[in-house]
């Protein structure tokens, strides 16, 4: 049998550090209402003719390949998830590809929002498996900040966002003690509208018919904080929960939470469901904001840096978003 391991994994974010206090600067907020509502004190946000998507996923996956001992010529597939492209297409894991000197090689795209990293582990685990592939990375990169309105107006949103890119190196293993045990993925396209940006999008055919363009809004993100709160707390002790019964473990096996970092609020909540300590879930979200795509692997890479994540030890990643998406992935380490 042919399973999926984790053997590397590297993460980058972006030196320019924005704090809250620096927020209060350019908009009416606190570092109260922040620090309450969310628990962020601050976020990075990209450097111009520094740092891109590609540029950040560059490098995070530098790392990871490095760390698995391996190069980036061996490598044979690359599932990248964003929702931030640098271009509306292609996506930036071409622009990696290239940088990472890996033409030829395979790229998929993935989108699925706060919850694209698990889908792209999940992905990856099924062409491992399933023997197509041996040495896939997987990332998550998000340069957000260019699309936040700094505004009163959409200061809601913009708080809680930050760049930055993980990424990990899958490998094919027959050791069945060290793997990833399964992933679980769902959605449900009732609340697509409750957390969106509408604008590049189709659904608005501004060059036929300009008089039916109803506001110059459309490229802000759209967030409904109550429905995302009211779901997220619910949609996350339930996926954490079925991929602990699919394995016939319980929360007390757990040695550590990766849970997508959308608000500390929530993944408080999340702890308190689950019956968790609180120095086995992994919380970053104080440091980086909420980095969608790239918040698993950046909080995963800071634990296991960190020591927090030993051999053997049984590791559960979740998240829940737009969409809404919803998925987790369990991993003995
Ligand atoms: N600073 C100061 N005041 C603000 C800010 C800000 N940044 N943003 C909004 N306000 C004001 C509002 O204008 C409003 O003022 P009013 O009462 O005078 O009208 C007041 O604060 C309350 O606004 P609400 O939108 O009702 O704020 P709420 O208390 O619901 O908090 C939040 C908003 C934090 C988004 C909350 O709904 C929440 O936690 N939702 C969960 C969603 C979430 O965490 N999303 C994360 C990303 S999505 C994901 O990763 C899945």
């Amino acid at each position: 049998m042919l399973f999926s391991k984790i053997t590397g994994i590297g993460h980058y974010v972006p030196e320019n550090v924005i704090t809250n206090q620096y927020l209060e600067t350019i908009m009416e907020t606190s570092d109260a209402w922040i620090t309450e509502r969310t628990g962020i004190k601050e976020r990075r946000y990209f450097t111009y003719g520094k740092d891109t998507n590609a540029s950040m996923a560059t490098e995070a996956s530098r790392i990871a390949i490095e760390r698995a001992g391996i190069s980036p010529q061996d490598i044979d597939f690359i599932v990248f998830a964003t929702i931030t492209p640098d271009y509306y297409f292609p996506g930036p894991g071409f622009v990696m590809q290239r940088e990472l000197g890996m033409q030829g090689v395979g790229v998929l795209d993935i989108r699925d929002q706060c919850s694209g990293f698990i889908y792209a582990m999940s992905t990856a685990d099924q062409f491992i498996k399933s023997g197509m592939y041996k040495n896939i990375l997987v990332v998550g990169s998000e340069l957000q900040s260019t699309f936040l309105n700094h505004s009163n107006e959409g200061r809601g949103v913009a708080v809680i966002f930050g760049d930055g890119a993980g990424a990990v190196v899958m490998q094919a293993t027959k050791d069945e003690q060290h793997r990833v045990l399964s992933t679980h993925l769902h959605a449900d396209g009732t609340y697509a509208e409750d957390l969106y940006v509408k604008d590049p999008g189709s659904s608005r055919p501004k060059r036929f018919y300009d008089d039916l363009v109803e506001d110059n809004k459309t490229g802000d993100v759209f967030m409904n904080g109550n429905a995302v709160f009211k779901h997220a707390i619910v949609r996350f002790p339930e996926v954490i929960r079925e991929a602990l019964d699919k394995n016939g473990l319980t929360p007390e096996d757990i040695d550590l939470l990766v849970p997508h970092q959308a608000n500390l609020r929530i993944s408080e909540y999340v702890r308190q469901q689950m019956g968790m300590p609180e120095e086995k879930v992994m919380n970053n979200i104080q440091k980086y904001g909420n980095t969608t795509a790239a918040s698993i692997p950046i909080a995963l890479c800071e634990a296991w840096e960190t020591g927090r994540i030993k051999d053997g030890d049984l590791v559960c990643l979740a998240a829940f978003g737009s969409g809404f998406t919803w998925g987790s992935a369990l991993i003995r380490w």
